[in-house]
């Protein structure tokens, strides 16, 4: 069913430095940051030739990804994205096959503009799953 890698997420304390990271030691092409306070996260996309690096960094006080830097104050993967042709075929599979959809199940626009779901990380190999349709 899961189609491309379409990106994978690295939370990050300080945007700034890692976008330098990125940039400069990894030699990557980063772009400028991007607020999107409808997740509660300023991203910056670094493109690679075969997928994308999302850097995010908490937007707000109530940003979905505080507590995980909480957790991991040095930053860390957060999520990784797979692209589905049809989400909500996805949703059902998922359901069917025991796997918890996070939030109430309905897809919500995600970061680009596509419908998204999110799979709870203890269902996935302890990793938060994004479902992107593509
Ligand atoms: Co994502």
């Amino acid at each position: 069913m899961i189609g491309r890698l379409n990106h994978v997420a690295i939370a990050v304390p300080d945007l700034e430095q890692a976008a330098a990271t990125y940039r400069g030691a990894l030699g990557a092409k980063v772009s400028d940051p991007v607020d999107e306070p409808d997740h509660g996260v300023t991203v910056i996309f670094v493109e690679l030739p075969n997928t994308k690096i999302e850097l995010l960094h908490p937007l707000g006080d109530k940003s979905p990804i505080q507590a995980f830097l909480d957790k991991n104050p040095s930053g860390g993967m957060h999520h990784v994205c797979y692209e589905v042709d049809d989400i909500m075929a996805a949703r059902d599979r998922m359901k069917a096959e025991g796997a918890r959809v996070l939030g109430d199940g309905e897809p919500k626009i995600g970061a680009h503009g596509k419908p998204v779901l999110f799979l709870h990380p203890k269902d996935f190999c302890g990793t938060l799953v994004e479902l992107e349709q593509a």
